[in-house]
């Protein structure tokens, strides 16, 4: 391993789930823990890069050299994400961002006074296909997949259609793999190949993520 080959790169990494507010007290979220993009950071870190940690409410850890930026909704993190990216050689967008939010949020507290609740939802922006699109020259670009089903045919099609140098596939039905655990079980694809990695913990696999995204880089 050569020392520090991210010296002197910016890796700019997406952490956590997203909250999206109903009401004054409550949110719709998901069951990101934000270990898997906190992993990347800290790789990152140990490989010399400059890098920066957008995470959603989590309860993990500042890791110590590496800023850290809060975020809590889709669009917070959006927004965040269109400023930091400006200078970043490598964007990793782990984060577990809500595809909807509730269009109108209540300025009280929603009662139950009804037997049914209906919320309309509208679609947040997507911000891997907005950073992919709007890339300056040489970023490398990597996105995360995670199904419950037809895993490798779904990440393939997120690949072109958001157009990314790589996503990381990752089931939530497989074993050691998913949301809570220190290990995962992932499928790296990129436009030439995909390739199937074994069960390790999070560490290990942002470090093989950092690695095979250096190579594209050089190619
Ligand atoms: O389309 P899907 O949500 O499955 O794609 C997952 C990938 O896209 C992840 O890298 C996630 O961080 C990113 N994403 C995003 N903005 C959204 C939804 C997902 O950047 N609104």
């Amino acid at each position: 391993l050569h020392s520090h080959p991210l010296k002197g790169k910016r890796v700019l990494i997406s952490a956590g789930p997203t909250r999206e507010s109903m009401d004054p007290v409550r949110f719709i979220s998901n069951h990101s823990t934000g270990k898997m993009g906190y992993a990347i950071a800290r790789a990152a870190f140990l490989l010399g890069a400059d890098v920066t940690l957008a995470h959603g409410p989590v309860s993990l850890k500042d890791i110590p050299g590496v800023t850290m930026k809060p975020f809590i909704s889709a669009n917070d993190l959006f927004e965040l994400m269109k400023e930091e990216s400006k200078k970043a050689d490598y964007i990793i967008m782990s984060a577990a961002v809500g595809d909807y939010r509730p269009q109108d949020v209540a300025k009280e507290k929603i009662k139950k006074n009804d037997d049914c609740l209906h919320v309309e939802f509208i679609k947040n922006p997507d911000i891997l296909s907005y950073l992919c699109a709007n890339r300056t020259n040489q970023q490398i670009i990597c996105g995360f997949a995670m199904e419950t089903n037809d895993l490798i045919a779904h990440a393939k099609e997120k690949l072109l259609r958001k157009n990314a140098d790589m996503i990381v596939a990752n089931s939530l039905r497989t074993k050691g793999a998913g949301f809570a655990t220190d290990t995962n079980v992932a499928t790296l694809i990129t436009k030439e190949n995909t390739e199937d990695l074994p069960m390790m913990s999070k560490e290990d696999l942002g470090l093989v993520i950092l690695d095979r995204l250096m190579s594209l880089k050089e190619d």
